[in-house]
């Protein structure tokens, strides 16, 4: 008997659970994350820059405002990448939106100068093959950025409180979170680099409480809509107590707000 999980079972299941919801709008509550990122690749202009699980492009459109054109962004969700082309759009920047997993990318071997992924290839469940596409589509001396959630952050926290109610990941598969360690990093990009400097940030999410920051969540955010879904009507107040408790934990603006500060991995490698 093959104990091995089915990998390619796992990301369309992901692939469904990424298309509910809107993440589009959950997405302006990391713009800066690709900010600073994309300032710390030192991207300069007439570099081709891909933007891996881009969502609705955050990566993308930064990048694209630093290249002046020649900019990519895949994800497996088409209508994300629809709002990623409204909104390059909106801008004027000329950045192409590609469907694509981030396990077998549609590019030739080292066709881009930066590839790099805010919060998103972290998420595949194959993480070795991941990390193999990223280093293969970047020539050498390129490279390659990523901004991916801590263990001990408050996103992964979120995502351990909601697995509490809706039962762990499918066994055999690595969590999402080791990405957000320099350790298992330099583990994945193993020979494949030649360089590699990891910095520990935070982001900031700004609601007016804890109830305004569940019903955005509930609305827009795939995940969170699937874990209700999961739990159903039985298993729904419990759901929200969990969470509005690890929220009024961790909210840093006491009475005035509910404000996280979500710990992240700052990456940026050298393509070897
Ligand atoms: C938390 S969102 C981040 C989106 C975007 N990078 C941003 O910064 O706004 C995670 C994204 O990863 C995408 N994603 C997850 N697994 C993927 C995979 N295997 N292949 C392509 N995209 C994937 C989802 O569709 C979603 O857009």
């Amino acid at each position: 008997m093959n104990d091995a999980p089915d990998l390619a079972a796992i990301t369309r299941m992901q692939q469904q659970t990424w298309s509910e919801g809107d993440f589009a709008m959950v997405a302006s509550l990391v713009v800066n994350a690709a900010e600073v990122l994309v300032e710390a690749l030192e991207i300069v202009p007439d570099e081709r820059v891909l933007d891996v699980a881009c969502g609705s492009g955050n990566g993308a459109i930064a990048a694209a405002r630093r290249t002046w054109g020649n900019t990519v962004g895949a994800d497996f969700v088409p209508a994300l990448l629809e709002r990623g082309r409204e909104r390059a759009s909106a801008e004027r920047l000329e950045v192409e939106f590609v469907e694509a997993d981030a396990q077998n990318l549609p590019f030739e071997d080292a066709s881009f100068d930066v590839a790099m992924s805010i919060f998103g290839a972290m998420f595949a469940p194959d993480q070795e093959r991941t990390a193999a596409e990223l280093l293969r589509v970047v020539k050498p001396g390129g490279r390659i950025g990523m901004a991916n959630w801590t263990p001990d952050g408050g996103v992964a926290q979120m995502f351990l409180t909601m697995l509490k109610h809706t039962g762990g990941p499918p066994p055999g598969v690595m969590p999402p979170i080791l990405w957000g360690t320099e350790e298992r990093v330099r583990e994945l990009f193993g020979e494949g680099i030649s360089e590699l400097r990891a910095e520990k940030l935070k982001s900031r999410q700004v609601f007016r409480s804890a109830d305004h920051y569940l019903g955005f969540f509930r609305a827009y955010f795939g995940p969170i809509k699937a874990a209700y879904e999961k739990v159903g009507p039985a298993g729904e107040a419990a759901l929200t107590a969990d969470l509005r408790s690890f929220l009024e934990e961790v909210n840093t603006a006491g009475e005035r707000a509910l404000v996280i500060e979500p710990e992240y991995l700052q990456v940026v490698a050298t393509r070897a």
